[in-house]
């Protein structure tokens, strides 16, 4: 009995040692050339509200703290990582249809409502990154105002769904 245990321990111990040298690739490219601030005017306040608050997961550079490097941590951050910038990666909204950025616009708006976002695990470490009642509103408002831009710019239809 103590042998197995011992052996299914060694075992573990090397699994883990084995997979610390499997890293994903880190998220830091910093290509901002298509960065939301090029297409749309966000004042320093939201701006610097967005970078602490949504950049870790929502751009194409990522602050990593120290436990990144440890696995399995790496690898639950990268899933993260990557299914956030799958939704809406800052670094890289000016460049999307006009339709999506209208969208994203709204679920932004929806996520801070229903405070979301930033994810209560990430919030839980970056204390920094919890939003106070005035930083919501001026995001919220920032992005209604974007919304209004975009309906002055471009047809209705092109933007949103006929509803019913
Ligand atoms: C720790 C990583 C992390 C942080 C920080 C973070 N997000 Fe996210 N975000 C995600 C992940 C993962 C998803 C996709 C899964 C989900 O919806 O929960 C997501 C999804 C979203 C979506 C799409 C949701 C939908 O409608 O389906 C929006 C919009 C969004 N985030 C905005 C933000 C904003 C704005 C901030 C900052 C205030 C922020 N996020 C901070 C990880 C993060």
């Amino acid at each position: 009995m103590m042998n197995k245990l011992k052996t299914v321990l060694k075992v573990l111990l090397v699994i883990l040692v084995v997979i610390q040298f499997i890293r994903p690739k880190a998220n830091n490219s910093y290509d901002n050339s298509n960065l939301i601030t090029n297409k749309f005017e966000t004042p320093d306040n939201v701006m610097k509200s967005l970078q602490t608050s949504c950049f870790d997961c929502h751009s194409n550079g990522t602050v990593y703290p120290w436990y990144s490097k440890v696995q399995p941590v790496a690898w639950w951050l990268d899933d993260h990582i990557n299914e956030g910038k799958r939704e809406v990666n800052f670094s890289e909204f000016a460049s999307y249809s006009p339709r999506r950025q209208f969208k994203k616009f709204t679920e932004i708006i929806n996520q801070i409502k229903e405070n979301e976002m930033p994810l209560s695990s990430y919030t839980l470490i970056h204390q920094d990154a919890k939003l106070a009642q005035d930083q919501k509103d001026a995001i919220i408002q920032w992005a209604k105002s974007c919304q209004e831009k975009m309906k002055l710019e471009y047809p209705i239809d092109s933007l949103q769904k006929k509803k019913g």
